[in-house]
């Protein structure tokens, strides 16, 4: 027998075993697939009880950690990293490959510090380079990609919820505005502001043109943003879907699938139904119910004395003008899908199946302070804000070299400082190993308080990270 004959019957074994595996449901104990069974949308749709939702959280908490296998569908022989579909012109020379993806096993190898769910050290950089149109390559360098490190999701469906009445207020404001200026047939211009966040001021003219040329730190749809540090991810839901395609080739079926590309197997893999509508909703549901981090109160007398005096500093000096101590909200009714997401992403309305779950159920809600007027005080340390954060003279943090989604290069999303104390290495790129070393590197809009911050004396500054070290994430 010819070796390409012998090859050839073995490939075909090895297809037939995915296709049997594929057709059937039920597993050998020893399966070798991570999802023996997918989740259907339907069975968790409406508004979930406790019991249904600690279901979907627990299928959620399985899918992050799960080593996905070629039998689950993992890597993406013809397609690429890119959130829009994209078909790759010829196959790859290797599976896996650091730089474009796919470049994990699971979710939980990057996020896992100091447990699932959390940041991840150097060594979990991504290359971000969704804008890059090449068909990928294997070289670090700048000119090709974004490299991130890895934050933390703990707290991200307050995150998400915070995000969510923001842009609702503003698409609000700007509908006032409108109003406002058809009846009066002048000009009237407003200071674009929710949560006591301004976000610049927005014109609005007679004749129904808005004038966006003085907006600040958001996208001229007055959507924020909060997921990835640059402030350019909508929604938990459209995260996942790039993620389980960048690092995993784990392709969703209500992006990949027929719906948008025409094709069930777009990577051409001979899986299809990779990660149903149900599985993400499991994922999503995992992530927006994981605990927020806290402020722990060190046993250490000294410790607690150079953190309260820390906590004024931060506020004297400025620090807390961008990472706001809280924000309140109003709802904690978690719509997912949820209304803010574009094409490629469901959004509330378009599956008949949605699903909405209050995150009071969660144990850790009540912890949470509420103000006078009753709303929830999410205390995320941060804006939710983009601002310039690097300049001429203080420049390490200006260090990419592709803006992402028509966002300057030098500007981030305030990071949130939340469990910034069990989160090292620091600064997007994950190169910066002390606080203080980024504290420092803050320049742009930063800059007077990062001035400020290094004309403390040592001691002070001492305190000022004496704080930041109580903002922890429990294991
Ligand atoms: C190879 C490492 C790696 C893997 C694997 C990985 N992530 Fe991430 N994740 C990152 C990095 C790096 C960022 C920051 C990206 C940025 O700022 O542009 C991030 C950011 C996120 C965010 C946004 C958090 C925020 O507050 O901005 C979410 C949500 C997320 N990841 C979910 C997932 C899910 C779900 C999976 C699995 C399907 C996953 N990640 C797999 C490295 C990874
Ligand atoms: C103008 C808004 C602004 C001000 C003022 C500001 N920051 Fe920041 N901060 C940011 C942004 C934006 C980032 C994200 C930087 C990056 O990595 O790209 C950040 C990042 C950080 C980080 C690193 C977070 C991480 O996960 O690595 C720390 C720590 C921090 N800031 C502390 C401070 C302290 C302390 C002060 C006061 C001296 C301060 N910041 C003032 C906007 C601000």
């Amino acid at each position: 027998m010819s070796a390409s004959l012998v090859q050839s019957i073995a490939l075909s074994a090895l297809i037939l075993s995915v296709f049997s595996n594929t057709a059937n449901a039920e597993e050998n104990a020893w399966s070798e697939k991570a999802i023996i069974q997918h989740t259907k949308q339907a069975d968790f749709s409406g508004s979930l009880s406790k019991s249904k939702l600690e279901q979907l959280i627990a299928i959620g908490e399985g899918l992050f950690s799960a080593k996905f296998t070629s039998l689950d569908g993992a890597g993406r022989p013809m397609a690429t990293h890119a959130i829009i579909p994209t078909k790759r012109k010829r196959l790859p020379s290797q599976t896996f490959n650091r730089i474009f993806g796919t470049d994990a096993n699971s979710c939980a190898s990057c996020h896992n510090e100091p447990k699932v769910g959390g940041a991840g050290n150097f060594t979990t950089n991504v290359f971000v380079s969704e804008g890059f149109t090449g068909q990928g390559g294997s070289s670090t360098d700048p000119q090709f990609s974004n490299e991130r490190n890895t934050n933390h999701l703990m707290g991200a469906g307050l995150i998400e919820l915070l995000a969510r009445e923001m842009s609702a207020d503003l698409h609000a404001a700007r509908k006032q505005v409108l109003q406002e200026a058809r009846k009066s047939k002048k000009t009237v211009r407003i200071e674009l502001r929710t949560k006591g966040v301004s976000f610049g001021y927005l014109s609005a003219l007679p004749d129904g043109l808005v004038d966006l040329s003085e907006l600040q730190g958001i996208d001229t749809d007055l959507v924020i943003r909060p997921f990835s540090q640059k402030g350019v991810m909508t929604s938990l839901r459209q995260f996942t879907i790039n993620a389980l395609n960048q690092h995993h080739g784990m392709q969703s079926v209500e992006r990949f699938g027929p719906r948008w590309t025409g094709e069930a197997d777009f990577d051409e893999d001979k899986i299809t139904g990779e990660i149903t509508l149900g599985d993400l909703s499991a994922l999503v549901a995992w992530q927006a119910t994981l605990a927020p981090p806290t402020i722990k109160t060190p046993k250490d007398k000294d410790w607690q004395n150079a953190a309260q005096q820390g906590e004024k500093l931060f506020s004297n000096i400025g620090c807390s003008s961008c990472h706001i101590k809280a924000l309140p909200l109003t709802s904690l009714d978690f719509a997912d899908p949820g209304p803010f997401d574009a094409a490629g992403t469901l959004r509330t309305g378009e599956n008949e199946n949605s699903a909405i779950y209050n995150l009071a159920l969660t144990d850790w809600a009540k912890r949470l302070p509420k103000n006078a007027k009753g709303e929830i005080m999410v205390p995320l340390f941060g804006d939710l804000k983009r601002h310039v954060i690097a300049d001429a003279e203080v420049a390490a943090l200006g260090n990419e070299l592709l803006s992402q989604r028509f966002v300057e290069r030098s500007v981030f999303m305030t990071s949130e400082l939340w469990g910034i104390g069990s989160t090292a290495p620091y600064g997007h790129r994950g190169n910066m190993t002390t606080l203080n070393e980024v504290i420092s590197a803050h320049g742009g809009e930063a800059r007077k308080s990062r001035d400020s911050y290094v004309a403390l004396s040592k001691t002070e500054q001492q305190n000022i990270i004496a704080y930041l070290k109580t903002m922890v994430i429990e294991k």
